[in-house]
């Protein structure tokens, strides 16, 4: 039987919650296709500052290292909301991203037909639905570049850095064209060439890459009239491909479009296999340990780990076809349940994905 090593990091706030629901579907979709997950846990996050002192403890990054992927829940809270930057849990995030090298992250969102009506744009707009891909550089640009303080007093000031290199550019071009190929081969690209030297090096490499994807049509897009066509006719995009920044906006206004960031999974993926598997959703704590929480897009997340990472496509396929099952018979959390049905908990929306899962 094969053996998979992997790292739980379930973090703060529902994290826990949706990360329990994704590592039983996870055993299940081992029980069904002759694999076993040995699954360690560890701390990230506001809770290893309490206990740890540090949002990203050593020996978390150690057996993250050790694995063949990580399954992450989410960190922060206003628990934590006072902390200088540095010690914030978001850092541990960025460390982590940083640490393993997880230069590529995947956004889809997906809006389930059944799901319609649970998105604010008009179900015109959504045609059967929509299916699109953001790819977003994850260990660059400002999130990552020079940055300080200087001055005092109203003359305080305070900077940070968007730069890009060439290769930094390049190398998340060819996941993005990747991808694209794999899908309508279509890539719109989303810069800010038009005012910013960093965009225009984006954009003339993201051109200059093209010759290599000859079946891939290219386009691209300033990101103020990306973030304007997403919400007036999304299903002109198939892959987005953009920097750490645009990359975080248009991915929390695109899962908007998809009617609840409790659908929506991510992967972070580096040159290697390892790679991260994260809800785009964050820690909501205000709903914590209530058993009310989405566990679809965590769900989701361990599917993409099934195909990225382990290289179980079946399973993987079988896992989303699973979700969209329960959909398809009705079953709602309440972030979902917009058209007048009941909703069901975070632990029986899991039961039900594993028991399509093994029909
Ligand atoms: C995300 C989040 C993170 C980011 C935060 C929590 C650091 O918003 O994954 O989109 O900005 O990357
Ligand atoms: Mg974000």
């Amino acid at each position: 039987m094969k053996r998979y090593r992997i790292a739980a990091l379930p973090g703060d706030g529902i994290g826990p919650d949706v990360t329990r629901e994704a590592l039983l579907v996870l055993e299940a979709a081992g029980e069904r296709f002759g694999f076993r997950c040995d699954v360690r846990e560890a701390l990230i996050g506001g809770c290893a500052i309490d206990i740890l002192r540090e949002p990203l403890p050593g020996g978390t990054l150690e057996i993250c290292l050790d694995s063949d992927a990580v399954l992450m829940g989410a960190v922060g809270g206003p628990k934590w909301d006072a902390l200088p930057g540095a010690q914030r849990p978001e850092a541990g995030l960025l460390r982590i991203r940083s640490e393993l090298k997880l230069f590529a992250n995947l956004r889809p969102a997906i809006v389930f037909g059944p799901l319609r009506s649970a998105s604010p744009l008009k179900e015109a707009l959504l045609g059967d639905g929509l299916d699109l891909l953001i790819v977003r550089e994850l260990t660059g640009g400002i999130y990552f570049g020079p940055r300080g303080r200087g001055g005092d007093g109203d003359e305080t000031i305070a900077y940070d850095t968007e730069q890009y290199k060439k290769s930094e550019i390049v190398r998340i071009g060819r996941v993005a064209f990747e991808a694209a190929r794999k899908r309508s081969k279509r890539l719109c690209s989303v810069d800010k060439a038009n005012v910013l030297e960093s965009s225009r090096l984006w954009r003339e490499t993201m051109n200059a890459l093209a010759g290599d994807y000859p079946d891939v049509a290219l386009s691209h897009l300033y990101v103020d009239n990306a973030a304007m066509q997403l919400v007036c006719a999304p299903r002109q995009f198939d892959t987005i491909v953009t920097s750490n920044l645009f990359g975080d906006i248009l991915s929390d206004e695109a899962s908007q479009i998809a009617g609840s960031i409790g659908m929506l999974p991510s992967a972070s993926l580096g040159a290697g296999t390892l790679g991260l598997y994260e809800p785009v959703h964050g820690a909501a704590p205000d709903i914590a340990g209530k058993d009310v929480a989405n566990p679809l897009a965590a769900i989701l997340s361990a599917g993409m780990m099934l195909r990225h990472s382990l290289g179980e496509t079946e399973a993987a396929d079988a896992v989303e076809a699973a979700v969209a099952a329960v959909i398809d018979d009705g079953f709602r959390t309440i972030d979902i349940a917009k058209d007048g049905r009941s909703a069901i908990g975070t632990r029986a929306m899991g039961q039900r994905v594993r028991e399509a899962l093994a029909t």
